[in-house]
């Protein structure tokens, strides 16, 4: 994997995702939308993909449904749910990075497709 396209998209990560918070706060679904969608996209990209486990997949697969999420809240104006779409994609974020670490620290998590 190319160290430095998985760099960048994982730094981009946190440009389109920052902005969120204040988008939700003040009900830019406009902005929510677009970010929102931006996360999707990179969550497609093959640099997203660092890890080959049944684990990572998962979480890969759950954050593309909470910010696919996200932006449908946006796109219907239905802030109630943009609100709560948004702290599981904040979630979703951490989750993944807890995991990351963890089997880096470890490298024996259940779930491993592969012993590298
Ligand atoms: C499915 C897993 C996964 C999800 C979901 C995820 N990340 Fe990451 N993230 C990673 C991995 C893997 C790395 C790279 C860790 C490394 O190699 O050091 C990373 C690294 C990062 C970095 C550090 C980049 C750098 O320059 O070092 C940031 C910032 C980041 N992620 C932000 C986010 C944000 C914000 C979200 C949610 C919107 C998110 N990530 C969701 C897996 C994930």
């Amino acid at each position: 994997m190319d160290r430095e396209a998985v760099a960048e998209i994982m730094s981009m990560k946190v440009v389109f995702a920052a902005p969120l918070l204040q988008a939700v706060s003040v009900r830019d679904c406009a902005t929510i939308e677009a970010n929102a969608e931006e996360l999707r996209k990179l969550s497609l990209s093959t640099a997203f993909a660092v890890s080959d486990t049944v684990a990572y997949r998962a979480l890969s697969e759950s954050f593309r449904r909470d910010v696919t999420a996200l932006a449908e809240a946006a796109r219907a104006r239905d802030h109630v749910a943009a609100e709560a779409a948004y702290l599981r994609v904040a979630a979703s974020c951490f989750s993944c990075h807890h995991h990351v670490r963890e089997e880096r620290a470890t490298g024996n998590l259940p779930g491993r497709l592969t012993m590298r």
